[in-house]
């Protein structure tokens, strides 16, 4: 792995090249001492990783990342920074897709960069990856925005209040995890649910996030429209999830874990429709006249399926272990049919979701003993939430009279 370091400081280039040669044998590290010259390395050389320093005079690490993402989406980038204003953080957090505090300890930094490409491997196609390096800029929701917007200026806005309307858009989701857990905020435990991380951030940055905020243009309709449609999928999945957590009387953490998972299961799509368009759309017309699960054209198109390049941008943001492992097995049968674990409910989520009849052949090859038992839970669990429905619109047509 080629990794290039960014710093104005000779001193603390030195320090992080000596620092990962006494560490680590299989990694090349080079040094710049500018962004003129990071980018003129970049240019001549194939890096896997840039690692930089956000103050620097004339280029700084956020107008650096803006360009790294441009030309060369693919490379992880990583922002290595000691006390930097709140105005240029705001400008990094776009670009960026890991935020590391100095002094940061070697195993730190290693295990980073790590884990950020424990996915890398699995995609093969550089136009795959390159997709996913600029997922940073996937736009939103045009009414999604305006509810924000409406939200913050409203007395009455709350975390809560605005983790709903967040929810709704699953990207941006993935973004304020991604932030909350990042080390411009120092938290301790890992972040899991969006309502928790949206009050780590505060009112405050999400207003200046929130005018940064881009939207579908006019000429994208066709890809806004299926955008539309696979959000609220994804909400669905995820509110599917909660209420199975809450049957299974999960504890509260793991009910909000598996509620994020729900949200982001299909977040791979997401990228692909954003990266391909057409292309991609025609994928998934294909799967539903074929009548075969989406992944398996998209491994053949592309080289890979959702769940995993979802799990590889993940993985790049730096969210919780446990949303990504959901996320990377939600359409692999080894994994799901083990009774009690997230991937299973997400999966059952995702399958009520879609009409709770279909895609259970999905499962082919999987121990008969434990399939059958799996397939009894699924049709417990979707006979049990359409007796809640039932019941809820029974009682609501009480009050309606
Ligand atoms: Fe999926
Ligand atoms: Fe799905």
């Amino acid at each position: 792995m080629r990794v290039l370091f960014v710093d104005d400081d000779e001193q603390i280039l030195r320090a992080l090249s000596r620092m990962i040669d006494t560490e680590i044998d299989d990694w090349e590290v080079d040094t710049a001492i500018s962004g003129a010259e990071a980018l003129e390395r970049l240019r001549a050389g194939a890096y896997d990783v840039v690692v930089t320093d956000m103050r620097m005079p004339e280029m700084d690490g956020a107008d650096l990342l803006e360009i790294v993402e441009r030309e060369f989406p693919g490379i992880l980038r990583v922002v290595l920074s000691g006390q930097a204003d709140r105005e240029s953080v705001l400008r990094a957090i776009r670009p960026m897709h890991q935020y590391l505090a100095k002094p940061c300890s070697p195993e730190v930094l290693i295990e980073t960069i790590r884990r950020a490409r424990i996915f890398h491997d699995t995609i093969t196609s550089t136009e795959v990856l390159n997709a996913i390096g600029q997922a940073n800029c996937i736009p939103s929701l045009p009414d999604v925005v305006t509810e924000i917007n409406t939200e913050l200026e409203s007395d009455r806005c709350t975390s809560a209040s605005l983790a709903k309307i967040v929810s709704k858009d699953p990207v941006l989701c993935a973004k304020m995890l991604q932030l909350a857990n990042s080390a411009i905020f120092g938290m301790r435990s890992r972040i899991v649910d969006v309502e928790r991380a949206l009050s780590v951030l505060g009112v405050d940055l999400i207003r200046s996030l929130a005018i940064s905020l881009k939207v579908f243009s006019g000429d994208q309709k066709n890809t806004a429209d299926a955008a539309a449609r696979l959000f609220q999928h994804s909400f669905d999945v995820a509110e599917f999830a909660r209420r199975l957590a809450r049957l299974e009387k999960l504890d509260s953490q793991t009910a909000n874990m598996i509620f994020s998972a729900g949200l982001l299961h299909d977040i791979g799509k997401i990228v692909l429709l954003n990266a391909f368009g057409d292309r991609y759309r025609n994928i998934q017309r294909q799967a539903k006249d074929a009548d075969v699960p989406e992944w398996q054209l998209e491994l053949l198109e592309f080289g890979a399926s959702h769940s995993g390049i979802g799990a590889y941008l993940l993985e790049l943001w730096g969210l919780p272990e446990s949303i990504i492992e959901t996320v990377a097995a939600h359409h692999t049968p080894e994994v799901c049919i083990q009774a009690g674990t997230p991937s299973e409910i997400v999966f059952a989520a995702n399958w009520i979701a879609h009409g709770g009849d279909g895609q259970i052949a999905e499962t082919a090859g999987a121990p008969e003993a434990s399939l059958d038992a799996f397939l009894n839970r699924l049709q417990s669990w979707r006979d049990q939430i359409a007796a809640e429905d039932e019941q809820y619109s029974e009682e609501k047509e009480k009050i309606c009279v």
